[in-house]
């Protein structure tokens, strides 16, 4: 009999992976704490943007297979496999993570729980986590419950693909029970030949962590480049390009420009280097402090960036801000790179006009301060100064010939080195782009 599955938490990454295993044919109750996203959710209505999944989640709720409740009760009676995809954030004191949802899952879980079944944790966390939450079941649930750690790898604006054919599926497992039964519930995926990387608790976590720190790396150091350029007259994009041919470093997620941002990598890194530290392991990722810094001064780099191309004060002037998410495809605002120089133009006297293609709710909403345009030409009216901070392909693809227009002065600044400078320049622009020659 196949398994009925449950997601604990429905974010960005428990409800993918509630309307995904559905499509794979399960039956799945999704579990939050908040009555109104189930109630969106239970709708057929996406509380976030990300594409293609609101289909996935229509045909789910219409094949009968995926149903959402505010209770844990349903859940407990319900799932022979019970996935916790609640969210772990900084903590706000120190860089570690808070995991006061994943204990207070666990807990509302636990007691209820009367038939054999798996817990599988999906959050991020800290090595040493998992460990501690086994014990913790075993205490509140008996031994017919067991633990797994099976961390998640998807990519906001990708959600949907990432999960039903991911890079890799790794499962932290204590016995082959365990093992068996998530190599059933990924039997789609694993017979498509995505490989299947059985370890510990601790190494299961780890791996998570270490590739978002990886990748963060990847991108600070593609930055530490763009500065070196700045101060040498070089080009930052066409040496990122030269370097990507080498298959031993590789072009994919080594983009220059305004940094990361998100709810994932800055305070995945912060949290790693916590976690290291209690560990007596923090010299060995020190680097992630210089990591984190390179991302940030990006940040304020792009400021300096504005100011000269205003003529040295942002005070009076107007900028257009085209892009608040923290990338293209999303709604999300998180640590946006994007959003943080938009308010530090504003802290600095500037009207900022900012745009994007689907974030200007949220942001409104977190910062009303800011004016906000409802379209590319509405950001540029009458601007001093263009700015593009996410590459939506709306932007990239702009006419500079009509935005031109639109403006009071051809000025632009290219944080993610995504618009073809020779276009913008023929159509009279002065272009900046960071890690780029001024020209
Ligand atoms: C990241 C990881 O890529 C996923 O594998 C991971 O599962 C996820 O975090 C998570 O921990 O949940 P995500 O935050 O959705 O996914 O976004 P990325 O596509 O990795 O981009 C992160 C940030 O880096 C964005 O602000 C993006 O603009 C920036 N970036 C990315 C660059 O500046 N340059 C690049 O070359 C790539």
């Amino acid at each position: 009999m196949a398994r009925r599955l449950t997601v604990l938490g429905t974010g960005y990454l428990g409800t993918t992976h509630a309307a995904c295993m559905a499509e794979l044919g399960f039956e799945v109750l999704g579990v939050d704490v908040d009555a109104d996203r189930i109630a969106a959710l239970s709708a057929g209505r996406l509380p976030f943007y990300e594409p293609d999944l609101e289909p996935l989640l229509q045909r789910g709720l219409a094949s009968g297979r995926l149903r959402f409740t505010t209770s844990f009760q349903e859940a407990a009676d319900f799932g022979d496999v019970h996935f916790c995809c609640v969210g772990t954030p900084q903590g706000s004191e120190s860089g570690g993570a808070d995991l006061s949802q994943l204990h207070g899952c666990i807990d509302a879980l636990a007691p209820l729980l009367t038939r054999p079944c798996l817990v599988v944790g999906k959050s991020t966390t800290p090595a040493g986590t998992a460990a501690q939450l086994a014990e913790r079941l075993a205490g509140l649930a008996g031994p017919e419950v067991e633990l797994a750690w099976n961390p998640e790898f998807l990519r906001e604006g990708h959600a949907v693909a990432d999960t039903l054919r991911p890079e890799r599926i790794v499962a932290g497992v204590r016995s082959a029970a365990a093992e068996a039964i998530l190599r059933e519930v990924y039997a789609e995926p694993l017979a498509a030949g995505v490989p299947f990387v059985v370890t510990d608790f601790a190494t299961a976590e780890l791996v998570k962590v270490a590739a978002n720190a990886f990748l963060a790396t990847k991108i600070s150091f593609i930055n530490a480049m763009a500065e070196v350029c700045e101060a040498a007259g070089a080009d930052v994009t066409s040496l990122a390009q030269a370097l990507a041919y080498d298959h031993r470093i590789g072009g994919a997620g080594m983009r220059p420009g305004l940094g990361f941002g998100g709810g994932c990598l800055p305070k995945d890194i912060r949290a790693f280097r916590t976690r290291a530290q209690e560990l007596g392991a923090g010299e060995a990722v020190s680097f992630l402090a210089s990591v984190d810094t390179i991302n940030t001064r990006r940040r304020t780099r792009m400021v300096e960036l504005a100011r000269e191309l205003a003529g040295g004060t942002l005070a009076g002037r107007t900028v257009g801000v085209l892009g608040l998410a923290f990338k293209p495809d999303s709604d999300d605002i998180r640590d946006s790179p994007a959003l943080d120089v938009a308010m530090a133009l504003h802290r600095d006297g500037a009207r900022v006009v900012a745009y994007d293609p689907a974030a200007v709710e949220r942001a409104r909403e977190a910062h009303p301060e800011l004016e906000y345009a409802g379209s590319v030409l509405g950001a540029a009216a009458d601007a001093d100064v263009l700015l593009v901070l996410t590459e939506w392909p709306e932007f990239t693809q702009a006419d500079p010939e009509l935005i031109g227009k639109a403006v009071a002065q051809r000025n632009v600044a290219d944080g993610r080195g995504a618009l073809d400078p020779a276009a913008w320049r023929a159509a009279g622009w002065t272009y900046r782009a960071l890690g780029r020659p001024a020209v």
